[in-house]
């Protein structure tokens, strides 16, 4: 594997590539079986295989946890190599914010509200560095996790929107959350979770699965909703950012249940670390 930090020597790795698809999965690094399955997957796609690791401090707001966030590039190197990954990219920020960047690429609607809410300006940091990866890399197919379904909806908006071919919107793969034994959502931010906070979190998913199953036998969606935000409390989560049933798709807030996918989507706070997680209502 070849670990990269400069954009011309990523343009030459890239064209000795050859013939092949190339896939590509973004991540932010700190790598679990989450991004593992992403990048397994990736294999399933393409001959080749690209993994990006860039802390990305435009998706972090100022109160946010940039500078204390997980950091192990040897690490993740060795995971990466152990799965026969073709390319690293791992550019520095100076690298990919040079001195003078000015562009910003900002998507309404599907990143409105849940955590476009809670925080501001996070998205468009999101779609602005997925857009240069893209077009850094150039790959055939990238493939994102279910787990930051707001993200995946922004994602693949943005690649509409501005026509992007490489990759095209039908080659953003989404995967499913890959989880815990006990329900909790792989997350590099699990690693800020203390023994108590770690066996408490895992009320997210239980009672996200009670709330569904309630919806499911006639609960209003309203009823199930603040049930579960008293349960999370009542577990020991200091604090629910958002709990809502939206459109799978569109990611319109829906109040009752119809014909369509619908998705339960909550961020909830164990002490000062943030959780997020969604599953199909
Ligand atoms: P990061 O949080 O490192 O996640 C990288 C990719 O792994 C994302 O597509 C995310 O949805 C996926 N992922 C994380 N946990 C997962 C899990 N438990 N199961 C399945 N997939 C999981 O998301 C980002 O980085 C950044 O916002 C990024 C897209 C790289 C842009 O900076």
């Amino acid at each position: 594997m070849q670990t990269i930090n400069r954009l011309d020597e990523l343009r030459k790795a890239r064209a000795a590539l050859g013939g092949g698809k190339l896939a590509l999965v973004p991540t932010m690094g700190a790598l679990h079986q989450g991004h593992m399955a992403l990048v397994r997957e990736a294999r399933r796609h393409a001959q080749h295989v690209a993994v990006s690791i860039f802390v990305n401090p435009r998706q972090f707001g100022a109160n946010e946890d940039l500078d204390a966030y997980p950091r192990q590039l040897a690490a993740d190197q060795a995971l990466l190599e152990a799965e026969g990954v073709d390319l690293l990219w791992a550019p520095l920020p100076a690298e990919m914010y040079p001195e003078g960047y000015a562009t910003n690429i900002s998507v309404t609607g599907v990143s409105e509200g849940l955590c476009g809410a809670a925080r501001p300006g996070h998205f468009d940091g999101v779609a602005t560095v997925v857009c240069k990866l893209f077009n850094q890399v150039l790959p055939d197919v990238a493939l994102f996790g279910e787990k930051d379904w707001q993200q995946l909806a922004v994602i693949r908006r943005m690649a509409r929107d501005l026509d992007l071919s490489r990759p095209a919107v039908g080659d953003i793969l989404g995967l499913p959350t890959v989880r815990e034994a006990d329900g909790l959502a792989m997350s590099s931010r699990n690693a800020y979770l203390s023994p108590t906070e770690r066996e408490q979190a895992a009320a997210l998913p239980r009672a996200m699965k009670e709330a569904i199953s309630t919806m499911g036998r006639g609960t209003p969606v309203s009823a199930a909703l603040t049930d579960l935000v008293s349960t999370l409390v009542a577990g020991g989560f200091s604090s629910v950012d958002y709990a809502e049933v939206r459109d799978a798709d569109s990611l319109q807030p829906l109040t009752e249940l119809g014909a369509g996918a619908a998705r339960l989507l909550v961020a909830a706070r164990i002490g000062s670390t943030r959780l997020i997680d969604n599953m199909a209502v």
